[in-house]
């Protein structure tokens, strides 16, 4: 009977033991995932006027670029398309330090590993004039929020 029990109560353990390790995993897991697999899918990132004029903006804990010009305002993703590296501003464009790929002002591919497009996304201005990114829907990259 005693063994019995010590079985049992050595089965419960190892038991609440993996459940502990898988949702410790599934928590660790989200926390290094890019800004556009996490279940927020709008985020806000600031007022228009926060982001200079004709300039990508680097939001990093979006990984996102924003570029506004007297136009309006766009979005990028910051994820590179190959293997999901963070990209980096270039002279013409965007440039991966992992396997070198380089994307244009426009996200389009132009060399290196990488075989889809920069992903460019819905942006709007919420209710207390804050900018809202839709990580839901993805738009062209001559989309623009006009800000005027
Ligand atoms: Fe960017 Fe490979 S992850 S080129």
């Amino acid at each position: 009977m005693v063994n019995r029990r010590r079985t049992f109560l050595r089965h419960l353990s190892l038991i609440l033991a993996s459940v502990a390790g898988f949702l410790a995993f599934i928590s660790l897991f989200r926390q290094v995932l890019p800004a556009g697999y996490r279940k927020d899918k709008r985020i806000k990132i600031g007022r228009p006027t926060s982001f200079p004029l004709n300039d990508f903006t680097y939001v990093s804990e979006h990984k996102l670029f924003v570029y506004r010009d007297h136009g309006g305002l766009r979005v990028v993703s910051a994820i590179c398309t190959h293997l999901g590296c963070v990209i980096e501003k270039s002279d013409n464009g965007f440039q991966c330090p992992c396997h070198g790929s380089c994307f244009n002002e426009k996200g389009e591919v132009i060399s290196g590993a990488a075989f889809k497009d920069l992903t460019w996304y819905r942006l709007y201005k919420d209710y207390d004039g804050q900018l809202v990114v839709d990580l839901d829907e993805a738009v062209d990259s001559d989309y623009i929020l006009a800000t005027n």
